[in-house]
């Protein structure tokens, strides 16, 4: 399944980390080697066709983890990972959720209930299936007839547009609506009935540096003034890989420009996304657009650096109005937790402190609001709100090691120790659970205890202290 990779070392002088990558009979398998610990495991899945790099999901148990290692195929070389570049502690602690593999993979097959469990295979298929872009698939394939099949180029609109955004606009953060996943959205909706997506408001005059195509292209002149008939497959077909890049492209221009363009251009002018499309230097893969989807009028290449942390941020199209102020509050949390900014997490608070009411068995909000309050050093009101998502869900891992750190704070030790081995019962690998666990049995003096399940741990994640 894992098909041969090149063997390799390197350091990351940042974390005083080094790497290495064996390629064996037993597999690809993975090193990463601090001072005092080192952590092997098993490569299981590659993510990326490697057109930049490739991607890994390492594997224990039935746990997938998302690989500190990539290898960029332009520099034909090992590197940390994109998001990795200023971690202290580049290891296999990020779990693989379920919004990864909805875009890098056809059908992911989670565990039902749990943060990275997945079955064996984890997903139905490698290769993007055909209902991902044509919808439900049940009455295509009960009359095999194009009309019973959506055509995303036959939509309309935000549905049409919904269809590659799926997958092709991440944005900042992007927030499910009540009671669905990202596995929710099929063809032929809009990605608003399922999630909504934050993107970073521009600010008027500021460059836009990185960020997805999507975003780019609908600030071009071509997209606004073409009252929506440009759209991603205007100029790609998915079913199609253009032998002469330059002749296909200028194709697609000719049917909006064709009677401008030589009025426009006294010189020979073949080659338009050369001059106008120009591709950025390429930087290390990731998530970032190479082709300036912008369609500038004059070329100009702008150093690809990353805009500061986000101004403000703004739903690329709204959801229904029950959900606006909701999923904005969800929105202002998240990012404000990821990019350490305050001002963001209290708004996002505020907003859903007014909103409790209306959305009281909401686990998202309840979830947020717990988080802010225990942080805030309001461990009851805090586990309050823990408690009644746990109500709900009780056989989530990470909920029983929320409840569990309001009861710490609390000082409610034996109940705190109950939720957080109900945790580990659960999910034997959630690392904030047996690190906490182990923490609270060490507290208590019971040392052997403490160490038998950091040991555990340890045996399952391939770590090894030196
Ligand atoms: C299920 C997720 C998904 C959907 C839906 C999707 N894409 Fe993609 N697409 C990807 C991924 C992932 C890649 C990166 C390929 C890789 O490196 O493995 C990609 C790559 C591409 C590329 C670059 C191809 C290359 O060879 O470099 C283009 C162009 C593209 N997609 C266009 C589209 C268009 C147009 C749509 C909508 C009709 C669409 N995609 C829908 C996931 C998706
Ligand atoms: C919203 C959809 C989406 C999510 C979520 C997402 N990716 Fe991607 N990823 C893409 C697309 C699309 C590309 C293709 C690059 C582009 O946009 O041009 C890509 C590119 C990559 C690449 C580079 C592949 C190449 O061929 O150059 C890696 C590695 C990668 N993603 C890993 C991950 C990991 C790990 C996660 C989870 C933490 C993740 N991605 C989450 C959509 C997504
Ligand atoms: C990444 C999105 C994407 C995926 C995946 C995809 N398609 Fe398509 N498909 C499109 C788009 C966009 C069009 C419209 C452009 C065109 O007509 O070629 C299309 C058109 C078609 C058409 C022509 C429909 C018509 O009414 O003329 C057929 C047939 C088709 N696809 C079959 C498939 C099959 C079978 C698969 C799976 C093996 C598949 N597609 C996977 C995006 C996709
Ligand atoms: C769906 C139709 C459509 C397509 C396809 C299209 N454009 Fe445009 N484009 C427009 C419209 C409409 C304008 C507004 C000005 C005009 O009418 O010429 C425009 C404007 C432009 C401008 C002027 C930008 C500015 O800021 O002054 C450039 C340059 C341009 N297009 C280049 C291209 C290139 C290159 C392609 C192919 C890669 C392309 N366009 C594809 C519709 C389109
Ligand atoms: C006006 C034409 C045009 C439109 C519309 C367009 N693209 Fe592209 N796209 C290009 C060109 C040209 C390239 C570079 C292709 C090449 O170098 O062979 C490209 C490249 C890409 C790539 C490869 C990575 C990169 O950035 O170079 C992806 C992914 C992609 N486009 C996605 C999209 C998505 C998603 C949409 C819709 C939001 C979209 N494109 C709309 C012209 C277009
Ligand atoms: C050698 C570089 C180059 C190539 C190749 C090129 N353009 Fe341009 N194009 C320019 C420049 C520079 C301008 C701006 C002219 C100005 O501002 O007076 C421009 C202007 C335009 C405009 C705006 C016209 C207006 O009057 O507002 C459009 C539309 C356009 N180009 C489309 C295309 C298309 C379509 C192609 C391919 C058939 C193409 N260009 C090829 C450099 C190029």
């Amino acid at each position: 399944m894992v098909p041969a990779q090149p063997e390799g070392t390197f350091e990351h002088a940042f974390s005083g980390t080094r790497f290495s990558i064996r390629d064996t009979a037993a597999g690809v398998w993975q090193t990463v080697e601090r001072p005092r610990e080192s952590q092997t495991l098993p490569v299981s899945y590659v993510i990326g066709s490697g057109s930049h790099a490739f991607g890994y999901l390492a594997q224990a148990g039935d746990h997938l983890f998302q690989s500190p290692i990539s290898y960029y195929t332009n520099r034909h070389a090992w590197d940390v990972a994109p998001g990795y570049e200023e971690s202290k502690k580049p290891d296999f602690s990020r779990p693989v959720t379920l919004e990864c593999l909805a875009c890098h993979s056809d059908k992911p097959l989670p565990v039902a209930g749990t943060l990275n469990r997945y079955q064996s295979p984890a997903f139905a298929g490698e290769a993007i299936g055909c209902d991902r872009c044509h919808g439900l698939t049940e009455a295509h394939l009960k009359t095999p007839v194009p009309g019973t099949i959506i055509n995303p180029e036959k939509l309309s609109g935000a549905a049409r547009d919904s269809v590659c955004e799926q997958c092709h606009l991440a944005g900042e953060v992007r927030i499910p609506n009540p009671g669905k996943s990202f596995l929710g959205f099929h063809a032929g909706q809009r990605l608003e009935d399922v999630f909504t997506v934050y993107v970073v408001a521009q600010i008027p005059g500021k460059t836009i540096k990185v960020i997805s195509q999507a975003e780019q292209l609908a600030l071009s002149l071509c997209a606004r003034s073409s009252e929506g008939r440009l759209w991603c497959g205007t100029c790609h077909n998915p079913h199609e890989t253009p032998a002469r890049p330059a002749e296909y492209f200028r194709q697609r221009c000719l049917t909006c420009h064709g009677a401008t363009v030589a009025a426009a251009h006294g010189a020979p002018s073949y080659d338009c996304i050369n001059c106008h499309m120009p591709k950025r230097p390429a930087k290390d893969g990731g998530h970032t657009a190479f082709t300036d989807h912008r369609i500038t009028r004059r070329p100009e290449i702008e150093s690809a650096e990353e805009l500061t942390p986000p101004a403000e941020l703004k739903a690329w199209r709204e959801p229904e109005e029950s959900l606006r102020q909701r999923n904005l509050a969800l929105a202002l949390v998240t990012a404000g937790t990821e990019n350490h900014n305050s001002d963001q997490v209290i708004r996002g608070f505020r907003m859903l402190n007014r909103l409790d009411t209306v959305f009281s068995n909401d686990p998202a909000v309840l979830t947020a609001l717990g988080t802010i309050l225990l942080r805030g050093k309001e461990p009851v009101e805090a586990e309050r709100r823990f408690e009644r998502v746990l109500q709900q869900h009780p056989d989530y891992a990470p909920y029983q090691v929320n409840a569990a750190s309001a009861l710490l704070e609390e000082g409610k030790i034996a109940e705190a120790t109950q939720h957080l081995e109900r945790a580990v019962q659960l999910d034997s690998l959630l690392e904030q659970a047996v690190e906490l666990l182990s923490y609270v049995y060490r507290t208590q003096g019971e040392q052997s205890k403490s160490e038998e399940i950091m040991a555990r741990y340890r045996r399952a994640m391939g770590i090894t202290l030196r």
